[in-house]
């Protein structure tokens, strides 16, 4: 695929199909996302990955139950208020694979040089007929030092992008981007 076909198509997709997606091709998505620019070339990256689909139920569901109890420190979650109190609410989609990439804390810009290598995953996923989308609620819940330790993922990490992985059930709808705000052309 071109490449700016694949910038201009990748659509967050919420609709998986029960199909797994496999250890070559996670593996060539994370390899991917470390092809990404990193300030002073620190790459200050590492990953994670979910496939088990109980363990990805019990993260939705323990997300759900955290973003309710801590919804006054973030009131713009208040509209997700009821999807986070609907026991059929799944924050991953039922999607069969979740990457999550972590800053090391290495480097000035860890957290911004860990969004590029994410972006890269979606890019690359998009490529190969995968379908995407960043979950920004679990990376609220997977950072909270209980899960992180309950997991194995070491305290000085961080988790920047936790991006569900599978095989789309139906097109993404298409979505207006605004044009560009230009400051300044001098
Ligand atoms: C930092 C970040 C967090 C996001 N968190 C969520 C999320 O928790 N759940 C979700 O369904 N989509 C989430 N998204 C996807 C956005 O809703 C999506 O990118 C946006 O609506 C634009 O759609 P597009 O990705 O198809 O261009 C997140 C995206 C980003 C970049």
């Amino acid at each position: 695929m071109e490449l700016m076909e694949a910038i201009y198509k990748r659509r967050s997709v919420r609709f998986y199909t029960e199909e797994t997606v496999d250890k070559a091709t996670i593996e060539k998505l994370i390899k991917a996302g470390t092809q990404a620019p990193s300030a002073m070339n620190v790459q200050p990256w590492a990953f994670a990955v979910i496939q088990d689909k109980a363990l990805l139920q019990k993260i939705s569901d323990e997300t759900k139950v955290y973003l309710l109890a801590s919804i006054s420190e973030r009131p713009y979650l208040e509209c997700y208020r009821q999807i986070f109190g609907d026991p059929e609410f799944h924050v991953f989609y039922n999607a069969p694979a979740l990457i999550i990439t972590l800053a090391k804390p290495e480097g000035a810009y860890a957290s911004g040089d860990c969004t590029l290598a994410a972006q890269n995953i979606m890019l690359a996923a998009h490529a190969l007929g995968l379908g995407s989308c960043w979950i920004g609620f679990a990376q609220m819940s997977l950072n909270t030092p209980e899960l992180k330790e309950r997991l194995g993922i070491p305290k000085e990490y961080t988790i920047v992008a936790p991006i569900i992985i599978g095989h789309p059930a139906k097109t993404s709808p298409d979505i207006n981007k605004k044009e560009p705000e230009m400051v300044f052309w001098k």
